[in-house]
């Protein structure tokens, strides 16, 4: 038996302030997107910003719905809008905040499971890293070199070929 140890290295900045400026403009963005998040039952909105290579960017918010199931993340409504809209372009950077409707939430909030999942297929399909940036509503935000860090030990098309 051998033990293996897995390891992620995160940056942690204190605020938006410390981050380049293209990224203070992305997560900007994000910001703006939350505020078009429909989440009437969580009242937890999530707002998400994406750059492509070819300098568009792409917003996504969560939308929910009454079956509860049938809603959607913000992460993946952007990243399936640029599959949709700009086939081929690689992503590479994801901006990240939400707010809730009960507390202010300062603690960097990570993208769930699934999203780290559908993100996963995208950057293994462009063969470049995404970089994340993540944080709640204030304070800190986080950034992961990309979508592997957060989701070690991927599960890819490769097992299924
Ligand atoms: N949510 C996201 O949009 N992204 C995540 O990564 C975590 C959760 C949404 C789903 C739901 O509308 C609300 O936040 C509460 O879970």
């Amino acid at each position: 038996m051998k033990k293996h140890k897995l390891e992620t290295y995160l940056e942690v900045y204190d605020s938006i302030s410390e981050l380049p400026d293209t990224i203070q403009n992305l997560m900007n963005k994000a910001q703006q997107a939350r505020n078009n998040a429909y989440a009437p039952y969580s009242h937890f909105k999530v707002g998400a910003a994406l750059e492509l290579s070819n300098g568009v960017i792409v917003l996504g918010s969560n939308q929910e719905n009454a079956a509860f199931p049938s809603g959607l993340c913000a992460e993946r409504v952007a990243v399936f809008a640029a599959g949709a809209n700009y086939p081929g372009e690689r992503i590479l950077h994801l901006a990240l905040t939400v707010q809730s409707g009960h507390k202010e939430i300062t603690t960097p909030t990570p993208p769930c499971g699934a999203c780290r999942q559908s993100l996963a297929e995208y950057e293994v399909n462009q063969d470049h890293p995404i970089e994340l940036y993540f944080m709640g509503e204030t304070g800190k935000v986080v950034k992961s070199q990309s979508v592997r860090d957060l989701l070690p030990l991927i599960f890819d098309s490769s097992f299924l070929e």
